[in-house]
């Protein structure tokens, strides 16, 4: 039997997971969890496969010794496209990853012409191809590596104030492409993008829908875990790797999702 208390661990580089949070609270109000920011090795979409790939493994490896999660959700598309099969390989714990959400924006998109925005790792791996010859069959998908925003997504949570000029700059190599005055609906491909939804839709206009994963998540998610019993033995925490100093600002962003405490992993 699962212990009541195990907690259900989210992983990313950075706060994007912070995108997934709240629906995935929303669907199990009483699991524990833990956030944890691998920031000692942020961002992930500038680096390899391999450098990507041996860094999640083994952290989610010392992870799960360390803290028995019940589950373990890769809130992070760099690091799911890249490493989940291998995760899962070596790790005996359920592990949820991260897919680009591009069945519902092929499915959805009225001009058949959708996009996706990722990080550069993201946007280049055979998983993107197989989903995009899989759902977007007859459709035209753009893609376009927008590292800058993961970095603007960080700047917002520590407190700085982020220009929707800075967002829109960020996007033209997606709104750009010859077909993208057809653009209806983008995939936000990576979970620190949502945390700047309000400014990608000025950005985009009213016309373009912005679709991320966090609902289908969160859904399978619980459905993993349906049926166990769930018991806090404390609050909920955060842990980061890394020694950089933790701004006053992003502790209060942390507080303000429910983390008051911040552990060094
Ligand atoms: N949040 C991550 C993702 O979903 C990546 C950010 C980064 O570390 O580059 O892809």
């Amino acid at each position: 039997m699962t212990n009541p208390s195990a907690p259900i661990l989210l992983f990313d580089s950075g706060v994007g997971g912070l995108s997934i949070l709240p629906t995935v609270r929303a669907a199990l109000p009483d699991a524990p969890l833990i956030y944890a920011a691998d920031f000692a090795g942020l961002p992930y979409g500038t680096k390899s496969e391999a450098e990507i790939a041996a860094r999640v493994c083994g952290l989610l490896g010392r992870m799960s010794e360390r803290l028995q999660p019940r589950l373990i959700c890769i809130a992070c598309n760099t690091a799911s496209t890249i490493a989940l099969a291998m995760v899962r390989d070596v790790l005996e714990v359920p592990i949820v990853g991260t897919v680009p959400a591009i069945k519902p924006a092929a499915k959805t998109s009225k001009t058949g012409v959708f996009g996706i925005l990722g990080t550069e790792a993201t946007i280049r791996q055979s998983y993107v191809d197989d989903l995009e010859r899989e759902h977007a069959v007859g459709k035209t998908m753009l893609r376009h590596a927008a590292p800058e925003l993961v970095t603007l997504a960080e700047a917002k949570l520590r407190g700085q104030t982020v220009s929707v000029d800075d967002v829109a700059e960020a996007c033209t190599g997606l709104t750009l492409q010859p077909e993208g005055r057809d653009l209806d609906t983008v995939v936000l491909a990576c979970t620190h993008f949502p945390l700047l939804r309000d400014e990608l839709a000025q950005a985009f206009g009213e016309n373009v829908a912005l679709i991320d994963g966090a609902e289908g998540i969160a859904r399978r998610v619980a459905a993993l875990v349906e049926g166990q019993e769930f018991a806090r033995s404390g609050p909920d925490r955060m842990l980061v790797t890394g020694d950089d100093p933790l701004p006053d600002e992003l502790r209060a962003t942390m507080s303000s999702y429910g983390f008051d405490q911040i552990d060094r992993f």
